[in-house]
């Protein structure tokens, strides 16, 4: 059986995408998958089957650094495996946003690909 291999890939200003990509790595080592956490700035290495990439939003979008990540790493994901994940506070409004962080907050990442 071919073993999964994952990199969880993401940036932070206050720490708390850091922790919930730590909790997705700690999840998927559970589960006997081979995972790599990296801050955005950190990845050096593409040979993944699964890429798993957050940031949090400030100001309604997500940060720089991780938009800038993707378009500047675009060919190096062809044919590959890609989640995003956004952290925000607008979800504690229900599901009154979840059209806002849908458009705004995850098509800036997802249209990178
Ligand atoms: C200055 C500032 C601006 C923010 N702007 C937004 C926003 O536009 N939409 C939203 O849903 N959350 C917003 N947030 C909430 C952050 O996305 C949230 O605190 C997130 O957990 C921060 O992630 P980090 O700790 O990894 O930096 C904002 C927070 C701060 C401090």
């Amino acid at each position: 059986m071919k073993i999964l291999k994952v990199c969880i890939i993401y940036d932070t200003k206050r720490g708390s995408t850091k922790q919930i990509a730590e909790w997705m790595k700690e999840g998927l080592m559970d589960a006997r998958i081979l995972v790599d956490l990296k801050k955005v700035d950190r990845v050096d290495n593409f040979a993944y089957d699964l890429f798993v990439i957050g940031s949090p939003i400030y100001w309604e979008k997500p940060l720089k650094s991780v938009v800038n990540f993707l378009s500047e790493n675009k060919d190096k994901f062809k044919g590959k495996k890609v989640a995003v994940f956004v952290v925000c506070l607008a979800k504690l409004f229900g599901h009154f946003t979840d059209k806002h962080v849908k458009n705004h907050y995850l098509k800036p990442l997802k249209k990178k690909f």
